[in-house]
């Protein structure tokens, strides 16, 4: 689910529907996850009803927020040279309040305050609706931090505001916080434990984002398959739930229905999934509904089963091996994606080989590969030494990268040749007369523009393809129209 990130560019700024009356500047950006983005949309609703409108001129803004990830330790070093450019621009305007939000503000807490002199105002990800008292202490001439995690908080009563949107799709969040506990993970730490958000109040967003023109939807969790809402509280109380609880209670798969037959024309995605948690009433929903795109982020870390262990990764390479199988028995065209780590601690060149091997069972669509990173705090990062070298993580994780391409261009083959739907979101990167949009496997696809536009479901016929893209051209609106 993860964003990756350009180190040389700013993190992407938020543009804010301009609220009349409204006169501060808030320049608000995010990096990391989508979370981190979707928290920002949250942010920056709180932030209208206190008097700001979102600028994206950093030098014209009254408040400059930041929202951070702490995933690895290159995250972190890309907040900390923005942080750095944001000090030369306060020379030129003294009146910036500048202020840490996310995972950072989380794992640092007051050592922020310490460290970074630029900084005024560190909140944590559950605090953000102590925002305008924060402001108040900031305009007050005192540093202001809240970093409290919530047993709580979902924001599900807060309405976020779309930016930076094509208007077409968006993120709905249904889930905060892990109780994993992957060993090399700092997301437990940062985000706090895992809650579900109301139904109703998730319900009540996808179809007040109907009525705006949205039709694709993609549910947002750490884990959403452990999704639990029961009336309240975190999940691993539920033991200790009322029957009527436990009775009405709405787990992942009973939710994914409840959102597919609200709104039968909207399109469905969700991300991530954990594969210890993903249950077989999840994968039958997902085949009984037809606006549920036939997609799977599944990330697996590796594919050895004593550095699975290692990871505190709940299965083992064969039960792995049966999910897919079972996965591609109900839904046969589903696509598959990965997240992999390369040089865990005590990994061998046999582990390694493990790795690749799995890969090649699988053969993902897509995969998302990462050099492991040490993260102060985590079971992993007391307990275990780095002890992989540098040069012997990048070269796994070049021969990760390299077999996944293979595989994309594989799967991304299967496509040529037929008729497949697509949802037009913008025009092409490439080509301006070119719409892109993605098909139910999650992969972008680009056409000649044509009569069409931006939220139209399109039959396109794929008759071509790199390794991440299908080309092809229209020949009708589809019948979801
Ligand atoms: N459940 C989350 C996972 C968050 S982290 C989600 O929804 O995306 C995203 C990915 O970052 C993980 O799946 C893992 O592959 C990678 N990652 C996490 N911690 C890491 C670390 N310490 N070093 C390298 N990669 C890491
Ligand atoms: Fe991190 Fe594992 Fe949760 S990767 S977010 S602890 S599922």
């Amino acid at each position: 689910m993860e964003k990756i990130i350009d180190e040389n560019k700013q993190g992407e700024s938020l543009i804010l529907d301009h609220k009349e009356g409204n006169t501060k500047k808030l320049f608000i950006e995010s990096y990391g996850c989508q979370m981190n983005f979707s928290d920002s949309e949250i942010v920056a609703s709180i932030l209208s009803n206190e008097g700001y409108n979102t600028t994206q001129k950093l030098e014209d803004a009254d408040l400059v927020l930041v929202n951070t990830c702490s995933i690895r330790d290159k995250a972190e070093q890309t907040v900390r040279k923005r942080l750095k450019y944001y000090d030369k621009i306060k020379r030129k305007n003294p009146k910036m309040k500048v202020g840490v939000l996310g995972c950072m503000a989380e794992r640092l807490k007051t050592k922020f305050l310490d460290e970074e002199k630029i900084v005024d105002l560190v909140v944590g990800p559950d605090a953000y609706k102590d925002l305008p008292n924060l402001l108040q202490d900031v305009d007050e001439g005192r540093d202001a931090i809240n970093v409290i995690l919530s047993k709580e908080e979902t924001y599900g009563d807060i309405s976020p505001v779309r930016l930076n949107s094509n208007g077409v799709t968006a993120f709905v969040s249904i889930t905060r916080g892990c109780d994993n506990m992957c060993t090399f993970c700092v997301v437990p730490f940062t985000r706090g434990r895992e809650r579900s958000r109301d139904p109703q109040s998730i319900i009540e967003e996808i179809n007040d984002l109907w009525t705006k023109g949205y039709k694709e939807i993609t549910l947002l969790g750490q884990n959403v398959d452990s999704y639990l809402w029961y009336g309240g509280g975190l999940k691993k109380d539920f033991e200790n739930a009322s029957d009527i609880q436990k009775a009405t209670a709405v787990n992942f798969a009973k939710l994914l229905d409840l959102c597919a037959k609200a709104q039968p024309k909207m399109r469905y995605r969700f991300s991530t999934s954990n594969p210890q948690d993903m249950t077989l009433d999840v994968i039958e929903t997902m085949a009984n509904h037809r606006n549920i795109c036939n997609y799977i982020h599944l990330p697996v870390q590796s594919g050895s089963d004593r550095i699975l262990k290692e990871m505190n990764r709940l299965h083992t390479r064969q039960e792995y091996f049966k999910l897919i199988d079972n996965i591609r028995g109900i839904i046969p065209d589903v696509a598959i994606s990965q997240d992999m780590i390369a040089g865990f601690p005590t990994e061998t060149e046999e582990d390694h080989q493990d790795t690749l091997s799995l890969m090649e069972y699988v053969k993902y669509d897509y995969g998302f590969m990462f050099a492991y990173s040490e993260r102060p705090g985590t079971l992993a990062g007391r307990k275990m030494e780095d002890d992989v070298p540098a040069d012997v993580k990048q070269r796994r994780l070049n021969e990760i990268q390299a077999l996944q391409r293979q595989h994309s261009l594989y799967r991304t083959q299967q496509h040529v040749g037929k008729v497949e739907e697509i949802l037009v979101e913008k025009s092409s990167k490439k080509s301006d007369a070119h719409w892109a949009g993605r098909n139910s496997q999650n992969i972008v696809a680009v056409f000649p523009k044509e009569h069409y536009k931006p939220g139209d479901f399109v039959n396109v016929k794929i008759l071509d393809c790199t390794s991440a893209t299908l080309i092809g051209e229209a020949i009708g609106y589809s019948e979801n129209n």
